[in-house]
């Protein structure tokens, strides 16, 4: 497969064409940024455990039977997926709550969500990521409501794959953030799962373990993200 030319850097990841029109291949950098990429850094080593960590993550959902963008790791910073027309509406699923949740509603962090809770965000750094909802999202049509429903039962069918993973490597699975894209029409999982699009807290000490760590600067980011991969069986050398 022939890398071309670069189509789109994002906040963390670059994304290239390919020789293939249905391919395109994702480079994760080490830039890191949080709140709408206001607090930006450079953290060594973050690009390449995204990348393996995705590529764990995306395969484990495979198996499960969620269709996903991934076809395969490249090199320690790039992985080829599958084409997307990305619809710009990211789901957002809370077991505990925490962040956004926590801010906007004022209840503990850390409550138990039961049932989990299920939110829309708009995919717009310019409008600040707002929150919306499906009525807003087929009105502008930013996905339609057949979309929306495949959506939601997938956002929900990963909850049930990723927090039992987490739980066996003994973590929690707070929440987390997937964005889906359309492939010959249909709805498939795109971007990426990591440490940096979800919320991961050590079971018994509830330390933080995911991007929290970056965003009030705890310190220890990568040696936590690597932490987590470990107990989950990966590998990052
Ligand atoms: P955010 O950080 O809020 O996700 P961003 O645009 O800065 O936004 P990056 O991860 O840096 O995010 O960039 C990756 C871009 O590639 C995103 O716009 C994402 O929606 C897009 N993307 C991810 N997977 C695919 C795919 N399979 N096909 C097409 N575009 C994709
Ligand atoms: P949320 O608590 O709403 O936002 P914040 O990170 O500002 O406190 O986020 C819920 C989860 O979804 C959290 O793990 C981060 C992730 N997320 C993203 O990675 N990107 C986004 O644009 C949004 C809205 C959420």
């Amino acid at each position: 497969m022939e890398k071309r030319n670069e189509l789109y850097a994002g906040k963390a990841k670059s994304v290239y064409a390919t020789d293939d029109a249905d391919r395109l291949i994702l480079h994760f950098r080490d830039d890191t940024s949080a709140f709408d990429g206001k607090k930006v850094e450079q953290l060594a080593r973050k690009g390449m455990v995204n990348n393996k960590f995705n590529a764990f993550i995306m395969g484990k959902l495979k198996e499960a039977g969620i269709p996903t963008h991934f076809e395969a790791l490249l090199s320690d910073n790039e992985c080829v997926v599958k084409k997307l027309d990305m619809i710009p509406v990211e789901c957002v699923v809370r077991n505990l709550a925490a962040g956004g949740l926590v801010r906007r509603l004022g209840v503990d962090e850390g409550m138990e969500l039961n049932p989990p809770t299920f939110e829309l965000f708009l995919k717009n750094d310019a409008k600040g990521d707002p929150m919306i909802n499906e009525s807003l999202a087929e009105t502008f049509g930013w996905a339609t409501p057949e979309q929306l429903t495949t959506m939601k039962t997938l956002t929900f069918k990963v909850n049930e794959v990723l927090k039992q993973l987490f739980l066996d490597g003994g973590m929690l699975l707070v929440d987390y953030k997937l964005e889906f894209g359309l492939f010959h029409g249909d709805v498939v999982l795109g971007d990426e799962f990591s440490p940096d699009g979800c919320r991961l807290w050590d079971k018994d000490t509830r330390e933080k373990m995911d991007k929290d760590r970056f965003r009030q600067g705890l310190g220890g980011v990568i040696e936590a993200y690597e932490e987590v991969g470990k107990r989950l069986g990966m590998r990052f050398d």
